[in-house]
């Protein structure tokens, strides 16, 4: 079997892992959720969950992956309990079923490029919105998307994933900069940062039960966590990185291209005097582009946001892909290339009811987002600080000045505070899967 490859630099590392981060839920969902829960009043417990919850549980992962040096799923035989590897599977598991529809949305992205630099749309957005998010055309650019996907995988860790988000990283970084100042001179750019950082602490406080539980299931979502993808990524890493201070510029970078977002979205939205609606990813598509069709210069812009939007989900769909395909090609000697592509193809054949009706998409997401990653997460913190902890926390020392300080105090979060809040998320989760399949059709599509 050939030689497990690393990652050539740790820089190379940050931007693989900084790309999974970054994507769709930095530039869809969080500046709508921001916006909708009282701007910088929800912007403050967010960012408290992401730095309390998020980070520490972003270090297991880590743990566990360049422990083992192992795929997500032989990594808990490697550590020497096999009879975890459930939960492995069960990660990768959530990567395939979350690439099937995130590649759906990444071939929606594929159509809105095209889409504005022709003006298809200016006329009737949310009839294009209709055409290009379920039938034909959405298993077309589903294909299309999952083919790049493939297509970066296939060529392995340096020479694929670390290349790519190389420069994917640093042009989403640059393109959003330029899309903000952008924003900013529009005419609806304070109305637009009003909506978006206003503080409303009194609807805060009135929704602190339903806020709470879901920006946790938003910052896990946000870091990839939940889908072992960063037990895989870090599986490529030497042992002499500080994995407390790699994971803390991957939050600090993810969290501020999610700030980023908003500062485009919002000066757009109120430039032509629309209320943001109410988020779904439907709902943004739509009324973005209908922002697009009206603002001056609106081709140009949505051409390069909805590029910004494409790099984003690509450099997390190969992360996706990486996490079953790094399986494969651990414990049998097939090819890469034709690991990607066949693992691909399935996802790509599992993705397509979710091409053809958004309501599907919907309940795809869904399980995915309220039961699955929720679920994996709190395995995951079951293990390393109940079972593996010795492992684990002199892992965690390894290359990091922090201290024992630093590893007793991430242990006992690890075993207390993480599987509270994510005990908390499952109990609301499941109430409101519930309540949505009471609901059901209409109201679940566009959310
Ligand atoms: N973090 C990505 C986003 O914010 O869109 C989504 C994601 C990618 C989640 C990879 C999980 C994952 F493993």
């Amino acid at each position: 079997m050939a030689e497990r490859e690393t990652w050539t630099t740790r820089v190379g590392f940050i931007f693989a892992a900084v790309g999974s981060a970054v994507g769709l839920g930095n530039i869809w969902s969080f500046p709508f959720q921001t916006g909708q829960n009282g701007g910088a009043a929800f912007l403050l417990v967010y960012l408290a969950v992401v730095f309390v919850i998020g980070f520490p549980a972003m270090l297991m992962e880590f743990v566990i992956g360049r422990r083992s040096k192992q795929n997500p799923i032989s990594a808990f035989r490697e550590l020497g309990f096999e009879n975890w590897s459930f939960a492995g599977t069960l990660g990768v598991l959530g990567s395939a079923v979350t690439l099937a529809f995130y590649s759906v949305i990444g071939g929606w992205v594929l159509s809105y490029i095209v889409g504005s630099a022709t003006g298809t749309y200016f006329g009737n957005v949310a009839g294009f919105f209709g055409t290009v998010s379920a039938g034909p055309l959405a298993v077309g650019t589903h294909a299309l998307f999952m083919g790049l996907t493939v297509a970066i995988v296939a060529f392995g860790i340096q020479g694929g994933i670390e290349r790519a988000t190389k420069v994917m990283v640093p042009a989403i970084l640059v393109l959003l900069l330029g899309l903000a100042a952008w924003g900013f001179t529009l005419e609806g750019a304070t109305a637009g940062y009003e909506y978006y950082l206003s503080p409303d602490f009194g609807y805060l406080a009135d929704n602190l039960t339903s806020i709470v539980p879901s920006a946790v299931g938003q910052a896990f979502f946000t870091l990839s966590l939940g889908f072992s993808v960063m037990i895989a990524y870090a599986s490529y890493l030497g042992s002499d990185d500080s994995l407390p201070a790699d994971g803390s510029a991957i939050v600090v970078i993810n969290t501020l291209v999610a700030l980023l977002a908003g500062f485009v979205v919002f000066p757009v939205l109120l430039s032509i005097g629309v209320e943001p609606g109410s988020g779904g990813v439907g709902t943004a598509f739509v009324s973005l582009a209908g922002a697009f069709a009206q603002i001056p210069g609106g081709e140009l812009l949505g051409v390069g946001f909805f590029i910004v939007l494409l790099l984003a989900a690509l450099s997390s769909a190969i992360s996706l892909l990486e996490t079953p395909v790094s399986y494969v090609v651990d414990n049998y000697d097939y090819d890469r290339k034709v690991v990607a592509t066949v693992l691909g193809g399935t996802i790509f054949a599992a993705g397509i009811p979710t091409a053809l009706s958004t309501a599907t998409l919907g309940w795809y997401n869904d399980i995915v987002f309220n039961l699955l990653l929720p679920l994996v997460v709190l395995l995951f913190a079951l293990f390393v600080g109940w079972v593996a902890f010795d492992e684990s926390v002199d892992e965690l020392a390894q290359g990091s000045s922090l201290g024992t300080g630093f590893t007793a105090l991430w242990l006992w979060w690890v075993r207390l505070v993480i599987p509270a809040a994510i005990g908390l998320t499952l109990v609301l989760g499941v109430q409101d899967l519930a309540l949505k399949a009471q609901l059901i059709e209409s109201a679940v599509v566009l959310g």
